[in-house]
């Protein structure tokens, strides 16, 4: 294994434990984690490797693949850029890591909305409650892993990304109920009804994603008050809800509230094996993602429609917003035409080509050795 030989190189010793971690893209459910609500992301083929060791000292020494020579962990002030998600972990957990030395590979598309800060911040945690005998669940985890990218990364993320991270299960999609954060694994068999997924990345990402996630997330929490409920999940009279509400704020809730009974029609088609028929769900979810919730992107809208005007199942964007992927269910005889679909749409516009990727539901995070 890559990271083993370079931990050794590194470090001079072999690793006491070696984890994975793996990016997600969601299915459905957007945008609704941090509104209590139902989410069903699964794992991806791509991930982070986690290498430790445990030292004598307190010193932890990071070495990344992809960045080069090994560094002493820098404080939080002064970590930068890809640390600033290793750092969160380890501040996290406090007083129950010891000195360790940490070699880390990853392989997550960057930029492409697929998770890789969760990948690394599961993978890092997994390996540390392994190699210090912390006996932390993958829920935990999660938490843990979503608390360090909120506190320290300063990104006001839900829970999903990290507990897709954490708790997939290898050909299954992952129900979360991110209120009560009880969670049911749903077999997504793709193969067997001649479907793929399709990940179009658009190989473009806005600057202002951050922002506006923040702007999106208080404007549903305001909503929500002034509705008098704990989060928009709660919502039961949408009608009623939308009538007392205005501008933005009423759009948001159309949403989620919409989103939320998306996701849990889907599961109950998933769950009386018609998986073939969760095509306009996937639909539906991306057109009220452009429109109410206005997150998406002309990239994404366009690898959306190209990819069902050649002959895609459903589509719609994934993830965060403002660029990133979108997921295409295909038939398998679909595959060229979809992809030539969205080619050469976006050969037309004079874009950049996107970028295609088989996204085959993956294991969560475990230990490789
Ligand atoms: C990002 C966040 C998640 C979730 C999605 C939108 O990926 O990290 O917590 O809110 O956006 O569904």
């Amino acid at each position: 294994m890559r990271v083993v030989e370079a931990f050794r190189a590194a470090f001079g010793t072999d690793p006491a434990t070696v984890w994975h971690a793996p990016g997600r893209v969601n299915l459905i459910g957007e945008h609704t984690d941090y509104n209590d609500g139902f989410v069903l992301p699964f794992a991806v083929p791509w991930g982070v490797t986690t290498a430790v060791t445990p030292r004598d000292d307190s010193t932890v020494r990071l070495l990344s693949l992809q960045h080069g020579d090994p560094v002493t962990i820098p404080t939080h002030e002064e970590s930068r850029g890809w640390t600033r998600y290793v750092v969160g972990v380890l501040a996290t957990l406090g007083d129950r890591v010891r000195g360790a030395d940490i070699a880390i590979d990853g392989d997550v598309p960057q930029g492409a909305g697929l998770s890789s800060s969760a990948a690394l911040e599961v993978s890092v945690a997994s390996a540390l409650n392994d190699l210090h005998g912390l006996g932390l669940s993958p829920m935990e985890l999660a938490l843990i892993s979503q608390r360090a990218e909120n506190e320290f990364v300063g990104m006001p993320c839900g829970i999903m990304d990290q507990a897709a991270s954490a708790l997939s299960q290898e050909g299954q999609a992952l129900f979360l109920d991110c209120r009560s954060l009880g969670s049911r694994n749903i077999p997504l068999d793709l193969a067997a009804h001649g479907l793929r997924i399709l990940i179009i990345d658009t190989q473009v990402h806005h600057e202002h994603a951050n922002g506006e996630y923040a702007k999106r997330r208080a404007e549903c929490e305001s909503a929500a008050r002034k509705l008098g409920v704990a989060a928009l999940r709660d919502v039961e009279d949408l009608a009623g809800a939308l009538s007392q509400l205005q501008g933005d704020e009423r759009k948001r809730t159309m949403h989620v509230v919409t989103e939320n009974h998306r996701v849990e029609a889907l599961v109950g088609l998933l769950r009386a094996g018609a998986i073939s028929e969760i095509g306009a769900l996937l639909n539906a979810s991306h057109l009220s993602l452009r429109d109410q919730y206005e997150v998406s992107s002309p990239e994404l809208d366009l690898a959306v429609e190209a990819a069902i005007r050649g002959g895609a199942r459903g589509a719609r964007m994934t993830g965060g917003g403002f660029g990133g992927s979108a997921i295409a269910l295909v038939a398998d005889d679909r595959l060229e035409s979809v992809r030539d679909s969205v080619s050469a749409a976006y050969a037309e516009r004079g874009w950049k080509q996107p970028r295609f990727l088989p996204a085959t539901p993956a294991r969560g995070a475990h230990r490789l050795s």
